[in-house]
C-alpha cells in the first residue's frame, strides 16, 4: 500500500467522507488480519481431507451444526471483505487524486510485483470467491456432485471435492486463483506489521520473509488438494461413482 507524500515527504491524511487516509489503512489492515485468520483456518479444516471421508464430512457437519454461529461468522466474513475491498478502492482514489499525473520515475526497487498488483490481485480473489460459493457452498456451478450423501446421511463434501477437481479446468480455475492469492498475502502480510508499525528498518526484511513465508504455506496447502486429486493420490471412497 503507498501513502502519498507532500513536499515535505511527511504522510498526507486525506479527508473524504469523514475517514482519513490513516483511519482507512488502519481498517484496511485489522480487516486485512481477519481475512487472513479466516483463510488460515479454513485450509487446516480443508486439509482434513487427507485424513478421509469419514472425518471431512464430520467436521463440516460440526459446522453446520452450529447454526447460529455458522450464520454469525457468515455475516461478519461478507461485512470484513465488502469493507476490506470498498478501502481498497477508495484508497486507491486517493492516492490517484494526490498525483494525477503519476510517477516520473518508475522505481521497481521500492515496489514489488505483488505491492504494484494488490487491487487486481484482490478483484481476482474476489471473482474466484464468487464462483467458489457457487460452487461448493451453494451447488449451482456442479450440482451432481452438491448432492451427495455418505453412508452416515451427511452431506458428502470429501466425494464432492474429489469429483469436482478430477475436472482439470476446475482445478487449473482454483490453482490459478490461488497463486493470485499467494501473490496478494505475500505483500499483504508484510504490509499489515507496517501499518501498525511493528516494523523498523532493521526488522522489515523480516517481515517481507516472513510474509511469503505465510502465503507460500497457505498457496501450497490449498494447490496441494487439487494437485493430489489430479494426480490420484486423492481418491473416491468405496460405492462413489463418476456422476
Ligand atoms: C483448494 C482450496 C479450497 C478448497 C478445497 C475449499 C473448499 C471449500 C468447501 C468444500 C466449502 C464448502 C463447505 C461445506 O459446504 O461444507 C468451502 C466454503 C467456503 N470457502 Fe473454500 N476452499 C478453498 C479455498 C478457499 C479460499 C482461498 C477462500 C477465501 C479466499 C475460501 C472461502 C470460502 C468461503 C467464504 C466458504 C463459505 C463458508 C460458509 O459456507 O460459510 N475457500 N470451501
Amino acid at each position: 500500500m503507498s501513502t502519498a507524500t507532500s513536499g515535505s515527504s511527511r504522510p498526507t491524511t486525506f479527508v473524504l467522507g469523514g475517514l482519513s487516509s490513516i483511519s482507512a489503512k488502519l481498517l484496511m489492515a485489522l480487516t486485512g488480519t481477519g481475512l487472513l485468520i479466516f483463510v488460515a483456518a479454513h485450509m487446516l479444516g480443508n486439509l482434513q481431507i487427507y485424513l478421509g471421508q469419514d472425518k471431512l464430512n464430520a467436521y463440516a457437519k460440526f459446522l453446520k451444526g452450529m447454526p447460529l454461529l455458522l450464520w454469525s461468522a457468515r455475516a461478519g466474513l461478507i461485512a470484513t471483505f465488502g469493507l476490506h475491498l470498498g478501502l481498497a478502492v477508495y484508497l486507491r482514489r486517493q492516492n490517484r487524486r494526490a498525483r494525477p499525473q503519476g510517477y516520473v520515475v518508475d522505481d521497481p526497487v521500492e515496489t514489488s510485483l505483488a505491492s504494484r498488483t494488490m487491487l487486481t490481485s484482490g478483484l481476482v480473489i474476489f471473482a474466484f470467491l464468487v464462483y467458489h460459493l457457487l460452487h461448493f457452498t451453494l451447488g449451482v456451478t456442479n450440482p451432481a456432485t452438491h448432492s451427495l450423501t455418505d453412508a452416515a446421511g451427511r452431506h458428502d463434501v470429501y466425494s464432492m471435492v474429489v469429483l469436482s477437481f478430477r475436472n482439470i479446468y476446475v482445478s487449473g480455475a482454483y490453482i490459478i486463483a490461488m497463486l493470485f492469492l499467494g501473490l496478494h498475502l505475500s505483500h499483504a502480510t508484510s504490509s499489515i506489521f507496517q501499518t501498525f508499525g511493528l516494523t523498523g528498518n532493521a526488522s522489515r526484511g523480516w517481515y517481507q520473509k516472513l510474509g511469503w513465508a505465510v502465503a507460500a504455506i497457505l498457496m501450497i496447502g490449498n494447490i496441494s488438494i487439487p494437485v493430489a486429486v489430479l494426480t490420484g493420490m486423492l481418491g473416491l471412497p468405496e460405492g462413489v461413482a463418476q456422476p
